[in-house]
Parts: structure tokens; sequence; C-alpha cells
């Protein structure tokens, strides 16, 4: 398996050839949602595809940025809720993504000092980006595991996960935009639904998904973009998204639209103007 040791040069390096790239296992030539998302996001590791991509969901919903950025502000306050109100001090944070500060180790460590984090992505590009995802402060420990999340038994028993977490205690468990990438034939409800068995009693979950609820017609547009693109891209409607929680004790207020979950300082004006549903909830 490709280590993350073998990207040490390109790590961080945006004006890595796509030659340089390619030789790591990343295909650079369609579309990926992890750089189409830091495309939104402002960063820097996307190539043209991804850009052509980022652009033809944009002109669906030109918002799409700003909602991209409201996605990640919910994680921030799910983090925050998760180890200030509910103790937690260790994450799996599933689908990581291209490192974007504040992380969640950043935010977990700010609220409580000597949290641990185990970061899980199945992209090449991310594994590459993983040692800016392994800084953490003498107390603290976070581990990167190249995994898909579709195989919730081999995470779960992979060596740097037990070496890190300790399952017998409880375990803030994050799907931060991430579950829209796995078709409903994959069965992902079955997938979270074994990582909530596995998981002791008073882990939590914290949970974004986009969602045609709030304008069906132009995100019809954007799946269809991604379609073309040869995407998976499943937007989900309440019930569907609700249908994760199943088994586990949503927190107030329940599944929300994520710029109206615990928000800082004044309620938004227009709550549904990013199209993703959010939740946090515990297990009994
Ligand atoms: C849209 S990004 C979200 C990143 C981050 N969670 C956030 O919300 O800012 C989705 C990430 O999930 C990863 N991903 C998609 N399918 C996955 C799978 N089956 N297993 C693990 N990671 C996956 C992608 O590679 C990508 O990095």
């Amino acid at each position: 398996m490709t280590s993350s040791q073998d990207f040490a040069d390109l790590s961080g390096n945006a004006a890595a050839g796509l030659s340089e790239w390619e030789r790591f296992g990343v295909d650079t030539s369609a579309p990926h949602s992890a750089r189409v998302y830091d495309y939104w996001l402002g960063g820097k590791t996307n190539f043209p595809p991804d850009r052509a991509m980022g652009r033809a969901i944009e002109e669906a919903v030109p918002s799409v940025k700003a909602m991209a950025k409201e996605n990640r502000a919910f994680q921030g306050r799910a983090v925050r809720h998760l180890a200030e109100q509910q103790g937690i001090r260790q994450f799996l944070d599933l689908g990581t993504g291209i490192p974007t500060s504040p992380n969640t180790h950043e935010i977990a460590e700010a609220a409580s000092p000597g949290t641990r984090v185990v970061y899980v992505d199945n992209d090449p590009i991310v594994l590459a980006h993983a040692r800016a995802l392994m800084v953490s402060t003498p107390a603290s420990r976070t581990t990167y595991i190249h995994q898909d999340l579709g195989k919730p038994d081999e995470l779960l028993a992979d060596p740097a996960l037990t070496s890190t977490l300790d399952l017998g205690r409880p375990v803030g468990l994050l799907m931060i935009a991430v579950l829209m990438l796995v078709a409903d034939e994959a069965d992902p409800w079955g997938k979270v639904a074994a990582l909530r068995d596995a998981l002791p009693s008073g882990s939590c979950l914290a949970l974004t998904h986009p969602t045609q609820d709030f304008d069906p017609e132009s995100v019809a547009k954007v799946a269809e973009a991604a379609r073309a693109g040869g995407m998976t891209l499943v937007p989900r409607t309440r019930d569907e998204v609700a249908r994760f929680f199943d088994g586990w004790e949503l927190i107030e207020p329940g599944v929300a639209p994520v710029m109206a979950w615990r928000p800082d300082g004044e309620p938004p004006a227009d709550p549904h103007a990013a199209y993703y549903w959010g939740g946090v909830a515990r297990k009994p």
C-alpha cells in the first residue's frame, strides 16, 4: 500500500507536475469530489477537470462555495459541542478531505487538550496531504488511515486506529459531507449502523448531507452535472438523512439545516441558504 511517506515530496507542493501526482495513483484526468470541494473552499489542490466540474455545479447553484463554507462551519460547531458538552476526547473523522484549517484536531484540541483523532479517506490525494493532519501537541495524537468507509470492520480493526483510539470509550464519529458520495446500492445506512454497533454507549455521530429539499430544480441540475462527469453525488431528503440516525438519540435541534444547527450568535436570516441537512446524536 502507498504510505504517506511516499508522498513526502508532493505533500503541500501545489507546484508538483501532473505526471508526478499520477505516479502516486492520483487520477487527474477526471473530476474528484475531494478536489472539487477543495476548489470551492479556495484551496490549491485541484486540477482542470475538478475546476470545470466545480464551475458547472456553480452554474446550477451560484452560492455553492458559500454553502461549502457553511458545511465546514457546522463541523467546527459540532466538534466543539462534542468536546465541550458531550465529553468526547477521541474522534474518528471519515471522509476527511484535503486538509482545510481549522481541521478536526485543531478544533478539538483548542476545546479540550489531549484529544485523539483518526482521519480516514480513500482518495490518494488526501493521503498525499496526510502529514499536514498529523501535527499535534505532545498530549494529543492524530493518525491518518487510507481506507474506504464501506469496510467498517476492516477499518475498526486497523492497528493504526486501535493504537490511537480506545474503542472501550466514547468516540465522536464524524461523517461530514461524505455519504452523498455513497450510492444507495452500497447501503450507506448499513455502514453507519455497523459503526454505531461497534462503538460504545456515549459515542456520538455528527453528520452533514446535501439535499434537494430546499431547491429541487437546481440540485437536480447539480446531480446531473456530477453524473455527466462520472461522479457519484446523491442528494438526499430529510427523511433519508434522518435514517442515518436510527439507533442514536438526536441532540437538540435534531436534523436541521446546517446553518440553523446551534449557530454562533444570531440565528441566520435564511437557514435554508445552504442546501445541507446536519445533525448530532448520542448512542444510548
Ligand atoms: C466533499 S469532501 C468532504 C471533506 C470534509 N469532510 C468536509 O466536510 O470538509 C468528501 C471526502 O470524502 C472522501 N470519500 C468519498 N467516498 C469515500 C469513501 N467511500 N471512503 C472514504 N472516504 C471517502 C472523498 O475522498 C473526500 O475527501
